[in-house]
């Protein structure tokens, strides 16, 4: 695991877009892991810079990590409405090179396994960009003393609730299942970034980058086992 300490988060968002455009320069058919959340926006703003500066993703595709159950495509708080406002409307990626978790179909076990044999087919993701939720979890891989391996549908912990009631008018709307990549659908990613920003993040940060140690109460830390991770972590985030 490689890790790299930024300053503060705008040279973190830099230092991850650099990555992403080294792979894209070097394979204009790059299969992109994206994921939602707050941390990796500023990634996306300099993503959408270097579109506008005559990087070209008009061959990329991109597979995002999770979707809510029971949100349409046109809710505002839906994943794929969020990835559209922050980076798909701004840059040349063509639309049917898109894919999310589909989150408001009538057979959403079936969707997850539609999802995970797309992946597969679609000969795996080059680079997949990770947030890391307070608890520890990587996409809606919640603590658990057991992780699931392929694409699944998960109930949301109530910390994951209640940090993402933020988005919504009361926590009461946020939805309480969702629709995610698992561990291993998550691991078949060729490279990984994860990134790590805010104070609020610290104690999952210490016990992946301290603590020598590995649990599922804890699924970012099951990163060490992965080939080929680099951590971009703040300074907030990571202490003294
Ligand atoms: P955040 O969410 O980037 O909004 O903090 C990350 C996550 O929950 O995975």
């Amino acid at each position: 695991m490689k890790v790299i300490k930024t300053q503060n988060y705008e040279t973190l968002s830099k230092e991850a877009a650099k990555i992403f455009i080294e792979i894209i320069k070097k394979n204009d058919k790059a299969v992109l892991g994206l994921a939602t959340g707050s941390t990796p926006v500023g990634m996306y703003k300099e993503l959408i810079e270097a579109n506008k500066n005559g990087l070209d993703f008009s061959k990329v595709t991109t597979f995002n990590l999770d979707e809510y159950i029971g949100l349409s495509k046109d809710h505002d708080q839906s994943y794929d409405y969020f990835m559209h406002d922050n980076l798909f409307n701004h840059v040349n990626i063509p639309e049917e090179n898109i894919h999310l978790p589909k989150g408001d179909g009538e057979n959403p076990e079936e969707d997850a396994k539609k999802y995970e044999n797309m992946l597969k087919e679609s000969g795996g993701v080059d680079i997949q960009v990770l947030g890391i939720g307070v608890n520890g979890h990587i996409a809606f891989n919640e603590p658990a003393e057991e992780l699931k391996v392929e694409t699944n549908i998960v109930n949301l912990t109530e910390s994951t609730i209640e940090a993402n009631a933020r988005f919504f008018n009361s926590e009461k709307d946020v939805p309480t299942k969702a629709i995610t990549m698992g561990m291993g659908s998550i691991f078949s990613a060729k490279k990984i970034l994860l990134l790590i920003s805010g104070e609020n993040k610290k104690e999952a940060a210490d016990y992946i980058l301290r603590s020598g140690k590995i649990k599922t109460e804890c699924p970012a830390s099951l990163l060490h086992l992965h080939p080929d991770v680099t951590v971009i972590i703040d300074k907030e985030a990571f202490g003294e």
